[in-house]
């Protein structure tokens, strides 16, 4: 009876022993396939020091509905920060109630990626953030119209002067983009159960997450999609070795080739980041898939050729959930008033 014990002890020893050894060796193939943890501490930009006067700038500037010339349309109304920092709608609704042409991507952990927009056309967050005010179906104003507007306000006057100090002339088109990249450094999600377990924390994924991440790598998954962002670093055809339905791949959105009009960029996309994947559906440059078992099909098919089945779709699926990090906690700004000088609404 005693043995019988003892060899008890023994074995769950044993297999726990084995689990751990299973455990680091699959943290290994994690880290050799390139996927890496949200990194801790503010993230520092090129040609942009980040300064807490500008961040706080920058905070104001992404929730003022005045920098549309509607006075409706934020960055927050597509970027949602209470919901995954996207839009949850296929594609995003902006001036006049248009509808452009692509899904709203999260700005959560934008900073990570090669370059910003499915197509990478924009090099970093400064110079992305003076399009959206300008695109005629988002905010539709004009960069002299904005300088108007935040001219027009003494406390944005204060603040501009505070954050970039010894210019002359801070309130510029320019600095108002470079205040915006400057918040939306603080918007990363650290602390995912993924990035606990790769530090070393075994209980912060299920088993079914794991079997979902081994199969992330062995499918292949993993090749288009890694570093910080478990994406966001590379450009890829989207329909690699299938390409998927018009309603999924609109003909008419060519991705890369718009950006370098080269032949073979046709229909390439940024393989997209995965972080925080399961706050924001509906899924891929069209918004047309809702449910992220169903996009992980689509690209079993699109771009490895393999036709996963619902049961492996849904393990990788489980593992994409443990890339839901720590939301920023944000306090909704109160923003500078209006003077009579303020340009007006226009709807
Ligand atoms: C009307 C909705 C709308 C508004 C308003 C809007 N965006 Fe966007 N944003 C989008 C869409 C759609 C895309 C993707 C466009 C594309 O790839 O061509 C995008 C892309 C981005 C990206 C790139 C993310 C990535 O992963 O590539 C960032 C960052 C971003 N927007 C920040 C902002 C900021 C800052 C503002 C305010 C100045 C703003 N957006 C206003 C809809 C909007
Ligand atoms: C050959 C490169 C490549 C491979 C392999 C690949 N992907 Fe992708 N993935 C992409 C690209 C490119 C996109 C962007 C597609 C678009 O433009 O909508 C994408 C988009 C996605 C999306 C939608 C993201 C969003 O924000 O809407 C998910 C989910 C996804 N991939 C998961 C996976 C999974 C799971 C696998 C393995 C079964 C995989 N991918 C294999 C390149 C790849």
């Amino acid at each position: 009876m005693k043995i019988t014990t003892m060899s008890l002890a023994v074995t769950f020893a044993m297999t726990s022993l084995a689990a751990s050894a299973d455990e680091a060796a699959l943290r290994q193939k994690a880290i050799d396939a390139g996927l890496e943890p949200v990194p801790y501490g503010l993230q520092q930009v090129e040609d942009n020091p980040v300064t807490r006067e500008k961040i706080a700038l920058g905070k104001m500037l992404f929730f003022d509905p005045r920098l549309s010339a509607s006075g409706v349309i934020s960055c927050n109304t597509c970027h949602n920060v209470g919901t995954g920092g996207d839009d949850n709608l296929p594609t995003s609704v902006g001036h006049g109630w248009q509808t452009g042409p692509r899904n709203s991507p999260t700005v959560f952990n934008a900073v990570f990626n090669v370059a910003q927009f499915w197509d990478g056309r924009a090099e970093d967050l400064k110079a992305q953030a003076k399009g959206p005010v300008q695109a005629g179906v988002e905010m539709a104003n004009e960069p002299e119209q904005v300088v108007r507007t935040l001219n027009s306000m003494p406390e944005y006057v204060e603040r501009f002067g505070l954050a970039f100090p010894g210019e002359e002339d801070a309130v510029t088109f320019d600095n108002m983009a470079k205040a915006i990249e400057a918040f939306e450094v603080t918007l990363v999600t650290p602390n995912a159960p993924f990035d606990q377990w790769l530090e070393g924390n075994d209980g912060a994924m299920s088993d079914e997450q794991k079997a979902g991440l081994e199969l992330f790598i062995d499918k292949g998954c993993a090749a288009c999609h890694s570093g910080v962002n478990i994406g966001g670093q590379d450009y890829y055809p989207f329909g690699l070795i299938k390409r998927p339905g018009a309603d999924i791949l609109p003909p008419e959105d060519k991705g890369r080739f718009q950006v370098t009009e080269t032949a073979s960029d046709e229909y390439v996309f940024r393989a997209a980041p995965l972080r925080n994947i399961a706050l924001t559906a509906p899924y891929f440059h069209s918004g047309q898939i809702w449910d992220l078992e169903q996009a992980v099909a689509v690209m079993g098919t699109a771009q490895l050729g393999t036709q996963l089945s619902d049961d492996e779709a849904a393990t990788i699926a489980a593992f994409l959930e443990a890339l839901t990090g720590e939301q920023p906690t944000i306090e909704y700004p109160t923003l500078p008033l209006e003077t009579d000088a303020t340009p007006k609404p226009r709807l």
